[in-house]
């Protein structure tokens, strides 16, 4: 078997990780034990492009459990925990292409790689596999793929351009449009490690800070309650008046990007946009600012423009690159501008993708039941699976909801005008 990992011996360090992983996650373990059972996935080629993480561990052990053959790359050059993906190798006999830190060419002949065993199926988090396949359908598409999931805002973005454009080749489940992933992921995993990443990286108090987020989409509200949490005087920064609308009455201060480069401590952001951050906002930061990235590209700061502006640069910690401006003024980048809750911590916590990976496992084996009927666009994932997740991740806290009265469920469905 074939597989690139950056140290075998890490295994058994890995496979302890993905334990922890997997006692977290009752609610794919379910599914797990299901899919050992009916093998669902039998036979199925399917190449994965996801965070290699713990979690990512537990989702391949399940999808494996339920029949399918594997092959697995990063969906970012900095987010691979190097343990994790020589325990696959080992462990699971998966062809695990991944390694913490890879160049651009390595990470994208690493997606190439996983390609090679013409996948029938494809799970991708950003849409790199879908975007490699299309622009090499000679190539990869000579077997006929019979679907893909996307677990990603930004990747759900690039497949409805590509489905609009009438160019999408096979139908794809935006699993990050599923309450049970956006909802709980987006908001809680992505705010709570997004402060993981900087204070791992930084150790800075973010109590008393003034503490910038641009964008207050899922993902930026969740970074906004967590700071806000932790005492930082929190300041949003949006395009979209509702949510700018939505963070005034939250409590949180508004302003531009401008205003907000002169007072800011710490910037994240997390818009799924480019250059939100740019070489005119870095030159107005005060001396010591921290800036980084959660939005899945690390696009989001115009990094070539502060690499003009530096008189000098250092790595001064891990993850931290201490630029020196022509100003005189030192700014912290983290984590290379990319993903920081991926490049300085964990990611997201288990119990949380407990849920996101659930909506892929069964996305994966609806589209194995259903691609016959499906056209070349995106799906959400059908409502009765993201309820079954929420019942299950419920079942699993101990917790219980009401449900209705047959006189309840008459009145909610027969109200008319004048009743
Ligand atoms: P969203 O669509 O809910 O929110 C994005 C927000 O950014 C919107 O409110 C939009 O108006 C705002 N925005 C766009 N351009 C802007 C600009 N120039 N200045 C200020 N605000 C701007 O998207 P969501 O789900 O919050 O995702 C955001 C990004 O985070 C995406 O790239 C997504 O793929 C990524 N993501 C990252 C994760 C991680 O682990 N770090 C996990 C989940 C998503």
């Amino acid at each position: 078997m074939n597989y690139h990992v950056k140290d075998i011996k890490l295994a058994k360090k890995g496979a302890l990780r993905i334990e922890w992983a997997r006692n977290n996650m009752p609610v794919l373990g379910l599914v797990g034990a299901r899919f050992k059972k009916e093998q669902p996935l039998k036979g199925l080629k399917l190449a994965a492009c996801l965070h290699v993480t713990t979690e990512t561990a537990v989702l391949m052990e399940v999808l494996k459990a339920g029949g399918a053959q594997l092959s697995l790359c990063a969906s970012n050059p900095l987010s691979t925990q190097d343990d994790v993906a020589a325990s696959l190798a080992v462990n699971l006999k998966i062809p695990v292409f991944a390694i913490k830190g890879e160049d651009t060419k390595t990470y994208y002949s690493h997606i190439k790689s996983a390609l090679s065993f013409q996948p029938d199926m494809t799970m991708d988090d950003g849409a790199d596999l879908v975007s490699t396949i299309h622009q090499n359908f000679s190539v990869y598409g000579r077997k006929e793929i019979i679907g893909g999931t996307e677990e990603t805002t930004t990747g759900v973005i690039r497949l409805r351009a590509l489905a609009a454009q009438r160019k999408l080749r096979y139908p794809v489940i935006a699993v990050n449009d599923a309450m049970t992933k956006h909802m709980f992921d987006n908001r809680y995993g992505t705010g709570q490690s997004t402060l993981d990443g900087i204070i791992r990286a930084t150790n800075k108090l973010i109590a008393g800070s003034n503490f910038v987020v641009c964008g207050y989409g899922w993902c930026g509200r969740g970074a906004a309650m967590r700071a806000r949490g932790m005492g930082a005087n929190v300041i949003v920064v949006e395009v979209d008046p509702l949510k700018g609308l939505e963070a005034v009455m939250d409590g949180l201060q508004v302003m531009p990007i401008r205003d907000a480069a002169r007072i800011g401590d710490i910037f994240v952001t997390v818009t799924g946009d480019i250059n939100v951050i740019r070489g005119e906002h870095f030159v107005l930061m005060k001396e010591g600012a921290i800036v980084c990235n959660s939005g899945h590209f690390n696009a989001e700061l115009e990094i070539p423009a502060l690499e003009k502006l530096k008189k000098s640069k250092r790595v001064i910690r891990d993850f931290v690159e201490e630029y020196t401006l022509k100003n005189g003024r030192r700014i912290n980048l983290l984590g290379e501008g990319r993903l920081i809750n991926l490049a300085a911590a964990e990611g997201h916590p288990a119990s949380v993708m407990d849920m996101s990976f659930c909506n892929q496992a069964l996305g994966a084996e609806y589209l194995r039941q259903h691609y016959k009927e499906l056209q070349k666009t995106v799906y959400k994932v059908p409502d009765p699976i993201d309820h079954e997740i929420a019942r299950l991740k419920l079942k699993s806290m101990g917790v219980r909801i009401d449900t209705l009265t047959e006189e309840q469920k008459r009145y909610l469905s027969s109200w008319e005008m004048g009743t």
